[in-house]
């Protein structure tokens, strides 16, 4: 059953009737299905079941903490990128031997810190930063696990803002330095080189984007006689917001035989894939201006259509029948760039005052809200058997001045 169906002409989230959250709570607001993450991660689970991996779930897609305690439930581990981000899986209860930690610029007292609270390992994005970790492993006196994440040189086709595995890109190490690190891994005396990381770019929608890249690991791995006993691949699983896209299963099927090849400990970072599809960011419309209907939710509270040109499908709550019109969906915000939807279809009959609700914002929708226009950060309910819940109060003014 799809999670967000009409029902007698409104717009239902598992079981409740989503205008009656948005009366209650106000707008705009987030709203989570939890059936549906449940089912996106064990969707994700049952296709590289037969790998055994670690599923890292990639908090930077959403770190709300009542999902990550649901993720922690299923067993899921967390890629984190911040101390931040160490805190709320910590908080969550993911143990720490599920924590990896990637990111181009750990500061010294990040590393530190991830070291004490035991994390698994750091995947690693320059020869700097591994000497950095050694250091300060050999003043704390502890053996730390590394994986070095390789710069794989790959066009992964997808935005060029979240392309991470070309050359030109900032992440990861090039394949030469990457064989260089390993002949000399005896200068790093306090580290555990586990084995390697890629990233290769996030809404990845062509499974041969990773066959290539692990083809390119395999050959690497068998010239250079390097042992590895942990590959992390990195997250990138799509969603469909507008165009189909492969399912999890066909991404499965074009690289389990080839990840089987390495008899090493595999790990996924998904993000998206796991709470894209399971968020819908609801509205208000404010005010119908000719083409334009404004709305009270801007760029702040969602900026993907603003920063990529990403496209969310726009729906009312109320279904949608009769005549149409071809309008902008625009938020508050004092810029042209602030919208949410252009060229969309609306129905003729739509109000000032009725809601629509932004789909597929599950991920990197609240994550990357800011207080722009000092706007007060928004509310985030969770339904869950039929039963709606706030898992994060609407910011107060007060907050503004903390
Ligand atoms: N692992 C690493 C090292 C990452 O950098 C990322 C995402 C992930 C895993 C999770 O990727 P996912 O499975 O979610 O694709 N703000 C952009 C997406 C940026 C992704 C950054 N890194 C957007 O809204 O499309």
């Amino acid at each position: 059953m799809e999670l967000f169906f009409y029902y007698k002409n409104s717009l239902y989230c598992e079981g409740v009737k989503v205008g009656e959250i948005a009366e209650k709570i106000g707008t705009p607001c987030y709203l989570y299905g939890k059936n549906s993450i449940c089912s996106q991660y064990r969707k994700f689970e049952k296709a590289f079941s037969t790998l055994f991996p670690l599923i890292c779930y990639s908090l930077k897609a959403n770190s709300n903490l009542s999902l990550l305690k649901i993720l922690k439930n299923l067993g899921a581990g967390a890629d984190i990128v911040s101390l931040g981000e160490l805190f709320l899986a910590l908080k969550a209860g993911i143990p720490p031997e599920k924590i990896v930690f990637a990111g181009v610029g750990k500061r010294e007292e990040e590393i530190k810190e991830a070291i004490k609270k035991n994390i698994y390992l750091f995947n690693v994005e320059s020869a700097s930063e591994l000497k950095l970790i050694n250091k300060i492993a050999s003043k704390l006196n502890r053996r730390v696990n590394c994986n070095l994440r390789v710069n794989p040189d790959v066009e992964p086709k997808t935005h060029r803002y979240v392309a991470t595995g070309r050359k030109e890109s900032k992440f990861g190490i090039g394949w030469k330095e990457v064989a260089k690190i390993f002949k000399d891994k005896a200068s790093f005396p306090k580290i555990n080189i586990l084995g390697l990381h890629i990233h290769l770019g996030s809404q990845i929608t062509f499974p041969e984007v990773y066959q290539i890249a692990i083809k390119k690991l395999i050959n690497f791995i068998r010239k250079e006689r390097i042992k590895v006993d942990v590959l992390d691949i990195g997250g990138g699983f799509p969603i469909q917001y507008e165009k189909k896209v492969p399912s999890i299963k066909d991404f499965a099927i074009s690289i389990i035989s080839l990840l089987k090849e390495l008899r090493a400990k595999i790990i996924f970072e998904p993000g998206r894939y796991i709470v894209g599809g399971s968020g819908i960011l609801v509205t208000r419309v404010l005010y119908l201006k000719g083409k334009f209907v404004v709305v009270d939710a801007g760029l702040n509270d969602l900026l993907r259509p603003s920063l990529y040109g990403a496209y969310h499908e726009i729906v009312p709550l109320k279904k949608p029948s009769g005549k149409s019109f071809i309008g902008n969906i625009v938020g508050p915000i004092c810029e042209s760039g602030d919208f949410l939807g252009k060229n969309r279809r609306l129905p003729l009959s739509l109000k000032e005052g009725d809601f629509l609700a932004i789909k597929d914002t599950g991920a990197y929708g609240f994550s990357m809200s800011s207080n722009y226009n000092s706007r007060l950060r928004l509310p985030e309910i969770l339904v869950s058997q039929a039963k709606d819940r706030v898992i994060r109060e609407r910011e107060k003014y007060a907050d503004l001045i903390r």
